[in-house]
């Protein structure tokens, strides 16, 4: 299988600059925090996000060298991205994350709060200097979204009436919302017109739904050593995901075992095999599959470039993690 790092070849030396900026950038004041920001950023997450944003830039700007201002843009989006799952992880008390312990389980609940706040604060002010308005709006909105999703997420847990619909604005809001925001930005800084910009916003929406519907899948298929964090933990915490949300159609006795939160012995056990029994998980993959070609379809207006093909085959290695 094609590893991400592979496909982001034309912008691999961009990604390690910027892995070197954001440590130099979040751990300049505070050392507690920079020995977080060390951690988090030196850890093994896989740049997804930085990594389109300078993509596109290449896609837009065929003829130029990425501008300071899409590194700079970059930099904000895996700055947000981490920011929320510092705090994610906090919420859902998981105790690994990129394969080493998460900030709260090696500094305590206070330094990853304040971590997370540190990374949002960061993020907003050199999102601000970037002097763009138009920039500054689509960013903001996102960390907006962030909370909104982690909000519903949280008001939703061991909610058996929850809908697909339902699912999938929350699968916006914590994490299409950032690739479909941030890969407009890249265009907006590129001065791409109006319909090129609204079709990359189309392109980060349909790949971040494909993106969170393949994790919650693998929640179910994967293991921690794969995943560098705890698999199998979603429908314990009472979050409703696709593959459950399909298996409730089949099995109907599962919204039981949901509903008194797997209170009796063997509860859970029993909700995992119908999970697996049922046509859950081949439906979610049909469904995320469906959104990773409607992605690919929103490059069609873009020259082509090497740039280019690597986002479009983003949009295939997203299923192949599960294949
Ligand atoms: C994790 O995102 C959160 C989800 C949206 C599922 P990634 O899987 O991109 O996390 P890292 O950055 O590689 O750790
Ligand atoms: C996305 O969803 C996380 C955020 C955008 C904060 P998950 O809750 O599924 O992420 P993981 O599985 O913890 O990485
Ligand atoms: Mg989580
Ligand atoms: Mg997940």
């Amino acid at each position: 299988m094609t590893s991400v790092t592979s496909l982001f070849a034309p912008v691999e030396s961009d990604l390690d600059l910027m892995t070197h900026n954001l440590k130099g950038l979040i751990g300049a004041r505070h050392p507690i925090l920079s020995a977080a920001a060390e951690h988090l950023f030196g850890a093994g997450g896989k740049r997804l996000r930085p990594a389109i944003v300078l993509l596109l830039s290449k896609a837009t700007l065929p003829q130029q060298e990425i501008t300071a201002k899409h590194r700079r843009l970059a930099e904000i989006t895996e700055m947000i991205h981490t920011a929320s799952l510092v705090h994610d992880d906090v919420v859902d008390e998981s105790s690994v994350r990129r394969g080493v312990p998460t900030v709260h389980s090696s500094f305590g609940n206070r330094i990853a709060v304040l971590a997370g706040d540190f990374l949002f604060a960061q993020s907003s002010w050199y999102l601000a200097n970037l002097d763009n308005l138009r920039v500054v709006k689509l960013l903001s909105k996102v960390i907006m979204d962030l909370a909104e999703g982690e909000i519903q997420q949280g008001l939703n847990r061991f909610d058996t009436s929850l809908t697909l619909e339902a699912y999938i604005d929350k699968s916006y809001f914590k994490t299409a919302s950032l690739m479909a925001n941030s890969a407009k930005a890249a265009g907006v800084l590129s001065d791409v017109p109006e319909g090129v910009a609204e079709q990359l916003y189309n392109y980060g929406r349909h790949l971040g739904l494909a993106f969170q519907i393949v994790d919650d899948i693998l929640d179910f298929t994967s293991s921690d050593e794969v995943l560098g964090k705890p698999a199998c933990s979603d429908l314990k915490s009472g979050n409703l995901t696709a593959p459950v949300l399909y298996a409730i159609e089949e099995y109907p006795f599962l919204t039981t075992l949901i509903e008194r939160e797997f209170s009796e012995v063997d509860d859970f056990a029993q909700a995992i095999d119908l999970v697996h029994s049922s046509k859950g998980i081949v439906r979610s993959r049909d469904l995320a599959s469906d959104h990773a070609h409607q992605a690919a379809q929103c490059l069609e207006h873009l020259p082509p470039s090497a740039a280019r093909q690597a986002l479009q085959d983003l949009t295939s290695y997203v299923l192949r993690r599960i294949s």
